[in-house]
Parts: structure tokens; C-alpha cells; sequence
């Protein structure tokens, strides 16, 4: 068994971080998406691992992901010169996966419990492909599977106006090698792109065995801002709190669902879990609070901060209200300059988005 993650693509949904920032990189508890997929992959026993990337990510994919080898696993890359479609980034990867079954992973996906019994349910039956399922309450946002009375797969549809089911694909699937005929069977659909529904639905008309597993556990397509909020609160509740020897507190209240990351400094401050702060972080007369992640190299003085993600490098310093459900990225500041006259200054990048109340 092989393993295929996409990380192409464009990340539209989340600009203007993915300007500049690939979203599968975007880290939720402190580690980029991708790693939580590659480690799922990992988790399952498959080693043998092709990433898709893009040309405008592909460089900083490679750079922080590496031949794998951190993992014990081993890493190819697949380049796909434009964002056609999941099924078209299948299609791509044939040299890579030859006639071996694989998963497929989307590399903006983060899922409860793992995929061990998944990967070992499909290695020990005749199926020709598994399709993960998750109950949602939006499912026209989605790829949704209508079943029939035997709980078998009648069609699937993207993103329908008139959803046949509250059953959306989640961005799991594992297939054996007729996969071939159905991505080279299919055509563009409206918009363009080469779909993995149209694929899977080539495969149910052509009589392969295609088995619908329903997923109990929580499920993130972390597309949007609000996607990475959750995920990060998600993850949060199940990470293991620890404190780094070597990290330095001071004055300060911190609770016992915190996560406090090698060189991290909180002075005169409060910190409530689940929260996790990060590498040489330095929090200073501040409260920090549930469901809050701070990446290494941050700054945050003076402030209330919760329910966000803080990336790399930023700094946060004396704003007045509450920072919260926030995404920041890298290298930002958001500060508030103590003398009058009040004034906002703003340097913003294309599709950024400040309320201000
Ligand atoms: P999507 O979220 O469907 O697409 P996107 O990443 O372009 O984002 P947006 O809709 O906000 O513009 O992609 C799901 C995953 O699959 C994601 O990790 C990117 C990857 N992908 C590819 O690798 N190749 C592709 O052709 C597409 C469409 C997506």
C-alpha cells in the first residue's frame, strides 16, 4: 500500500495568508496540517508516500517536509502544473503508484482517530475502493454519497444545490489500480476540473465495489479561516499538556491544559488551557485564553488574546479589546500606539479582513 497526498492546489479560500504561505503548511496546536496527514499515513504502517504540490507551493512544501526520512517514512514529490481537479493529481501520480492499492489523503484534512482500522479494513477485503463519509449539516459545501436501502453507494455528487444526503466525502479514499481506467473514463466536469466524485462514480456504474465506511469522529476540511479555528480547538482537546524543562514562568497563572514549548517565557500573565505556546514565545502582562495557539518566535504583551491561531514571528502588543477567533500570520504586528491622537494604521495585504468595534 502506497500513500498519495495532495498538496497542490490554491487555497483561495484562505488568501491572503496562502499569498504567501501554502494552507496545508498552516499549523494547528503548533505543527502545519500536512505533518498531522503524513503522520496518520505513518500511524496506518505506510511508508511509501507521493506528495502532490503546486509550482507556486511546491518549493516551501519540499523545504519543510523533507525526504521524510524525520517520519521514517519515504517521500516523493509529484508536481501538477495547475490545480485540475483531485482526480486529474490521481491521474498525475500513476507513475509513482503503478498497480498498487493506495490512500489518498487531502493534505487540508485533519480527522480524529487516525486511519489504521480504515487502511487494514480495505487491505483485508475485496474492495476496489473505500470512501470515507461524515454526517454534516452543509452538505451542498461538499461531495455528497446518496446510498441505497443496503447501505451500498448509488451516486455522488459535487457540491449539490439539492443535497440527496447529509453524508459528505470526507477527503479520504483508497483505491486499487482500476482507478486508471476511471480518472483516464472521465471528462472536466463544468468547472473545469477532472473530479475524484466523477472518478468514484465511473467506478459504481462500471460495477467495481466501491464500500462507504461513516466516520463517528470529528472531521476538519480546514478550507477556511473558521476551518482552522476548529481544527485547532479539535486538536487542542486531545494534545497531552506538557511544559518544556527549560521553559520560563514567572508571576503567572498557568492551567494545567497548557502546553508550554521549549525556550517559551510568560511573565505576569494567565494562560488557560486547552492553549499551547510556542518555541521562544514571550508572553508579558497578558491573559491568553481556551483554544489559543502561539507559534514559536511570538510576542504578546499587554493583551487578551483567545480562540486564535498566532503564526511565526508575530507581535501583539497593548490592544485595548479582546484578540478573538482570530487567524494572524507571520511576521505581523498588531499594536496599539499609547499616545494621542487615537488613530488606526493600517498595512494590509490584499484580502485581509479587520472588524472593528
Ligand atoms: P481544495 O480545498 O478543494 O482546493 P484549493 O486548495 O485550491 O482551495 P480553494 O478552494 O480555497 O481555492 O483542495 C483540497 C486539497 O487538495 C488541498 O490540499 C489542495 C489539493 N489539491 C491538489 O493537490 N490539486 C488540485 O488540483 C486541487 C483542486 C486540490
Amino acid at each position: 500500500m502506497k500513500g498519495l497526498i495532495l498538496s497542490g492546489g490554491k487555497g483561495t479560500r484562505l488568501y491572503p495568508l496562502t499569498y504567501t504561505l501554502a494552507k496545508q503548511l498552516i499549523p494547528v496546536a503548533n505543527k502545519p496540517v500536512l505533518f498531522r496527514v503524513i503522520e496518520s499515513i505513518r500511524d496506518a504502517g505506510v511508508t511509501e508516500i507521493g506528495i502532490v504540490i503546486a509550482p507556486t507551493t511546491g518549493d516551501e512544501i519540499r523545504s519543510a517536509v523533507g525526504d521524510g526520512s524525520r517520519w521514517g517514512v519515504q517521500i516523493m514529490y509529484i508536481m501538477q502544473a495547475s490545480p485540475d481537479g483531485l482526480a486529474h493529481a490521481v491521474k498525475i501520480a500513476q507513475p509513482f503508484l503503478g498497480d498498487e492499492p493506495f490512500v489518498m489523503f487531502l493534505g487540508d484534512n485533519v480527522i480524529q482517530g487516525g486511519i489504521a482500522t480504515l487502511i487494514r479494513d480495505f487491505a483485508n477485503h475485496a474492495w476496489n475502493s473505500q470512501i470515507v463519509l461524515k454526517e454534516v449539516e452543509n452538505p451542498s459545501q461538499f461531495g455528497v454519497a446518496k446510498l441505497r436501502a443496503d447501505g451500498s453507494i448509488e451516486q455522488l455528487i459535487e457540491k449539490p444545490q439539492d443535497p440527496p444526503s447529509n453524508l459528505a466525502l470526507v477527503g479520504i479514499y483508497m483505491f486499487d489500480h482500476h482507478v486508471w481506467e476511471a480518472v483516464h473514463g472521465i471528462q472536466p466536469s463544468k468547472r473545469g476540473e477532472l473530479e475524484i466524485t466523477d472518478a468514484i462514480q465511473w467506478l459504481v456504474d462500471h460495477g467495481y465495489v466501491v464500500r462507504p465506511h461513516v466516520h463517528q469522529g470529528w472531521w476538519i476540511d480546514t478550507g477556511r479561516p473558521i476551518d482552522m479555528l476548529e481544527a485547532n480547538a479539535s486538536v487542542l482537546d486531545e494534545i497531552t499538556p506538557s511544559v518544556a524543562p527549560d521553559a520560563m514562568i514567572e508571576s503567572s497563572q498557568i492551567d494545567r491544559r497548557v502546553t508550554v514549548q521549549a525556550g517559551a517565557q510568560i511573565i505576569n500573565s494567565i494562560v488557560r488551557g486547552p492553549a499551547i505556546i510556542g518555541e521562544q514565545a514571550i508572553i508579558r502582562d497578558s491573559y491568553i485564553g481556551p483554544y489559543t495557539s502561539i507559534y514559536h518566535d511570538v510576542v504578546i504583551e499587554g493583551c487578551e488574546v483567545d480562540r486564535c491561531i498566532v503564526l511565526e514571528h508575530s507581535e501583539i502588543r497593548h490592544i485595548q479589546a479582546r484578540l478573538h477567533n482570530s487567524l494572524i500570520g507571520r511576521h505581523a504586528k498588531v499594536t496599539r500606539r499609547l499616545e494621542r491622537p487615537l488613530t488606526l494604521s493600517m498595512n494590509l495585504g490584499d484580502h485581509s479582513s479587520v472588524e472593528i468595534i
